[in-house]
């Protein structure tokens, strides 16, 4: 079990456990960048609640201008049902279209899955697919880590040493981001997650500010939108009033460790799903039904698309309703 927890300590992509616990104040602070943002974001963006219904495609909407109404943008429905993977590579056997677990959703490592037919085979199953990067930090092993400017990195991640915080306010890294989104969209992604979007939260060598965050997200979402892919907010709970109306869908991890599950509960208000991640104790082997059911009987969560999952995110999945899946691989 030591192996196990090391193992799993690792991981990249649960960032969660250093973090400053700052959602409180910044909520205070941000409700008055709101007053002097909110309008002016707002002016820019009407993709903002209302249209919860999950299935108006995007894909063949004839719209010529250059900025796709609200409508036409995939808006996934409250309490739609999902599965992340960031470590591995789905299979997909065309002979047998059965897909573990049959969710709505998946969300998927964007680069790992670049030169792969997994985002249409999705399609050809009825699925939505969520392409996740990190915005918001520098890995070494992507295809174009070679083009950041060394100048535009901050300190190491505390637990993730190979990831660098990225200046977000860079040029250069937004035309490295709008790249991605590219990809994104060249892969016929729905919706992109981008990753690492609350450096302000953390020791990140730069000085960012949540303002920028602000700034940065609403140049993602925007770049998104104008190729009709809907975007997310990860974590980032105490600038949720400030870009609510930009983005479709919340991606938050453990809102139920850090008892902040009610910052997020705004998304479902707007008719926009939470999709909510939580690791629990021992996952996947040890996981007792008494901590599967404390985590899911939390308060404020009903109407969250709850995932239980290792801190790897590889693609082991366990529901609030008990049912576990383990979803085919090509690695692992
Ligand atoms: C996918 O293929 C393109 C074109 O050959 C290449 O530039 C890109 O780096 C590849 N992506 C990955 C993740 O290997
Ligand atoms: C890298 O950053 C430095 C300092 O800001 C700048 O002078 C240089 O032009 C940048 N290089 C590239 C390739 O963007
Ligand atoms: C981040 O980039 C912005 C825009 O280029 C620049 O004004 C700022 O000084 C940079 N921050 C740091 C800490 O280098
Ligand atoms: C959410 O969806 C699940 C099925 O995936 C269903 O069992 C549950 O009742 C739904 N919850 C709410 C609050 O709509
Ligand atoms: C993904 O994580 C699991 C641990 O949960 C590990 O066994 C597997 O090797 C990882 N896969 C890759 C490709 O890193």
């Amino acid at each position: 079990m030591d192996d196990l927890d090391i193992a799993i300590d690792k991981s990249p992509y649960a960032r969660r456990d250093s973090r400053k616990q700052r959602i409180i104040i910044g909520v205070c602070v941000v409700v008055g960048l709101a007053l002097a943002l909110g309008l002016g974001i707002g002016l820019g963006n009407k993709h903002s609640g209302g249209d919860s219904g999950s299935n108006s495609s995007p894909t063949s909407s004839p719209t010529a201008s250059s900025l796709p109404s609200p409508a036409s943008l995939w808006q996934p429905a409250v309490n739609a049902s999902w599965q992340i993977i960031l470590n591995q590579t789905l299979n997909i056997d065309s002979k047998d279209p059965a897909i573990k677990p049959d969710v709505e959703i998946f969300d998927i490592d964007m680069f790992t899955h670049q030169n792969t037919s997994v985002v249409s085979d999705l399609h050809r199953l009825g699925k939505k697919v969520i392409c996740y990067f990190s915005a918001g930090s520098y890995e070494p092993y992507r295809p174009d880590s070679h083009l950041f400017n060394e100048s535009d990195l901050g300190n190491p991640m505390d637990d993730w040493p190979d990831e660098i915080w990225l200046n977000i306010s860079s040029p250069s890294v937004r035309e490295i981001m709008a790249a991605r989104i590219n990809i994104a969209h060249g892969m016929g992604c729905d919706a992109i997650d981008p990753d690492n979007l609350d450096g302000y939260q953390h020791n990140n060598g730069l000085d960012l500010t949540s303002l920028e965050s602000i700034d940065y997200i609403t140049f993602l979402a925007e770049k998104a939108n104008a190729k009709r892919m809907s975007a997310g907010l990860k974590n980032a709970g105490d600038i949720i009033t400030n870009v609510l109306p930009l983005v479709q869908f919340s991606v938050n991890e453990e809102c139920v460790k850090y008892t902040e599950c009610s910052v997020f509960s705004s998304f479902i208000k707007a008719g926009k799903p939470v999709f909510h991640i939580e690791y629990p104790e021992g996952a996947p082997s040890d996981v007792t039904t008494q901590s599967s059911r404390k985590l899911c009987s939390a308060p404020g969560i009903a109407s969250f698309s709850t995932v239980l999952k290792t801190k790897s995110l590889d693609n082991w999945v366990e529901y609030c309703n008990g049912q576990v899946a383990m979803t085919s691989v090509t690695d692992g």
